[in-house]
């Protein structure tokens, strides 16, 4: 029930009345049919409802004809749950050949029964009625029933929530979403949406998707202009004698004294002709490509009269409200424009932002392994058979892990004693890629070493030095380092970054500067120091990523529906 970003009452009611053996069955509502899940997710497996009618529907995983052709097994699945639900269709009540291919789609009515002894089923659906079916043409879908791998599904984005693996991410995903606004809005935090298209680079870093319609406009002028040719000089210069010739006539008009109908009558013609000149004027200027103003590229003229992003974050304008309602939070989609072919970044990704004011950056650490935990024992709690399913297919330790995770206190050491840590490693000969010394960015091999090797459990290594984090941290009394924590994880490596953000005026304004940033677009940042400023902090928890560390899926392109990478953005 707990997957359900909002569930509706009555449904809630029929979950946990289904877990009594002995109540009646109930339809599921806003659609026809009984969610599977409600049928085999009782304690008893669904035997209880033997001797019920039921309308359940579904797209068919495996098919087989039986008895030579007089009846069919069906395994179908809704997506309520990983488990199928078989059904049996009698060759009397519909042909059996079209319904028996993988990924058909079938509506059907019939008797829940308990199976003869010995099938390891606790119920099964006997059909009555064929209410639907949603054939498909075994020679051309392209998802067979053999085990096919992740990448190739890749290829197929619009039929792979079909599969077990994917429809379980999603199920996963979808509880994880609820549990993330469950334990924020338990601690009374509010949700902020935080603009997609923005003007300011949080990070910094310039990997910014640029939104723009001067591509689209141009290539629009350049269509009109090869239909319809821009004015000649000399069709201007005809323009231009025609105002001369009307504007004298009116004249003459006038000083002969004509009658006020004449007057009207010419001045009608002279604007005609004035306004077929300011026609033919503003035409010659429509000019092919991308406008451009002193050698640059004019951005006055874009849809927002100035250059825009897609997000790399929320975090710089969720500040304004915890700068305003103290303690909020985002959760959305950020795009980064870089091109990292790894299996931990995506170009779209979603990331969740809290940001709380009168807190500093032991809460913000607090904060951040209360809430891991919290999605960790939400997953336990509310998702078991998924988790089992990964279990088996995926990752033999994930249980394990988020039970760990759940209830072991994370590390949480300074960034010089994790080089330091480091560096004794390699002095034991241990190898990285990377060299170690400090003031590196930790690589991914460094965090997993950590995470994995030598704590074995969730490392927050915090006061990272200046050099290597963004303009807005605060900066240490050491005047090297900065209050910046990340979360590590077994797994995936970094799972979180975050910190205390600089709240002193003079100190930011001089950070910026010397990161080579530009002050204008950050005046109203700098305006949350210059009034009412306060001592804040925040984090952003990368979503896929949690779902990596959670299912052990290895690449972050199948925890997400539609994964947008270098090169690829399918649908
Ligand atoms: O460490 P990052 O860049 O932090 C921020 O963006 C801050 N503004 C967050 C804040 O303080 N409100 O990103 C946060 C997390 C990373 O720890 C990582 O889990 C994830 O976002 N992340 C990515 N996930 C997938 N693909 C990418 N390209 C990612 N880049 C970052
Ligand atoms: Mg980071």
């Amino acid at each position: 029930m707990a997957e359900d970003s909002a569930p509706p009452v009555d449904q809630m009611a029929l979950a946990t009345l289904n877990d009594d053996v002995s109540t009646p069955f109930v339809k599921a509502q806003f659609s026809d049919r009984v969610l599977i899940r409600t049928i085999l997710s009782r304690p008893d497996g669904g035997a209880g409802l033997a001797g019920q009618t039921v309308k359940v529907g579904g797209w068919v995983k495996t098919g087989r004809e039986q008895g030579k052709g007089s009846f069919a097994f069906l395994e179908l699945n809704d997506g309520s749950c990983p488990a199928n639900l078989q059904v049996i269709v009698d060759a009397a009540v519909a042909p059996l050949g079209q319904l028996v291919q993988t990924g058909t789609c079938v509506h059907v009515e019939g008797l829940l029964k308990v199976p003869p002894e010995g099938t390891k089923q606790r119920v099964e659906l006997r059909v009555e009625k064929v209410h639907h079916v949603g054939p498909v043409d075994p020679a051309k879908y392209p998802l067979p029933k053999t085990r096919l791998t992740l990448e190739f599904l890749r290829d197929f984005v619009h039929f792979r929530p079909r599969t077990n693996t994917i429809s379980a991410v999603a199920r996963i995903r979808n509880a994880l979403a609820y549990a993330t606004h469950t334990f924020f809005q338990n601690h009374s935090f509010l949700y902020i949406h935080t603009p997609i298209v923005t003007t300011s680079d949080c990070e910094g870093a310039g990997e910014m998707f640029q939104v723009t319609t001067l591509i689209s406009d141009a290539e629009k002028v350049e269509k009109e202009l090869i239909k319809n040719p821009p004015p000649s000089e000399a069709d201007i210069e005809a323009a231009k004698a025609l105002v001369k010739e009307k504007g004298e006539a009116v004249a003459q008009l006038k000083s002969a004294k004509a009658s006020k109908g004449e007057i009207t009558a010419s001045v009608a013609e002279l604007n005609k002709a004035k306004e077929n000149l300011s026609r033919l004027e503003e035409r010659s200027k429509l000019k092919p490509g991308i406008p451009q103003k002193d050698g640059k590229i004019d951005y006055s003229q874009d849809f927002f009269a100035r250059q825009a992003f897609l997000t790399v974050s929320g975090q710089l304008q969720v500040e304004t409200y915890a700068c305003a309602v103290s303690s909020v939070y985002t959760f959305g989609p950020t795009f980064r424009a870089e091109h990292s072919h790894t299996s931990r970044h995506l170009a779209e990704f979603w990331m969740v932002e809290p940001e709380i004011a009168f807190a500093d950056l032991k809460d913000d650490m607090n904060c951040a392994e209360a809430y891991v935990k919290f999605l960790c024992q939400w997953l336990l709690d509310n998702c078991i058979d998924d988790m089992e399913f990964m279990a088996k297919n995926f990752d033999k330790g994930c249980i394990d892990r988020l039970r760990m995770v759940a209830s072991t206190s994370f590390e949480r050491i300074s960034y010089t004693e994790a080089i330091k840590l480091l560096e004794e490693a390699v002095k034991k000969d241990k190898k990285f890629e990377n060299k170690v010394e400090w003031g590196i960015d930790l690589a991914s091999e460094h965090e997993r070493f950590l995470t994995e090797v030598l704590f074995k459990k969730p490392v927050i290594v915090h006061d990272y030095p200046k050099g290597i984090k963004a303009f807005y941290m605060r900066l240490n009394d050491d005047m090297k380092t900065v209050a910046a924590m990340d979360v590590l994880v077994p797994k995936v490596g970094e799972l979180i970054g975050g910190s205390q953000r600089e709240e002193r005026y003079e100190v930011i304004e001089k950070r910026i500067l010397e990161m080579g940033l530009p002050l204008e677009p950050y005046e109203w940042y700098l305006d949350l120091r210059r009034y009412g400023t306060v001592k804040h902090c925040g984090f952003g928890l990368g979503f896929e990523r949690m779902i990596l560390f959670a299912t052990g899926i290895d690449n972050i392109r199948d925890v997400i529906p539609f994964p947008r990478y270098p090169g690829r953005a399918d649908l």
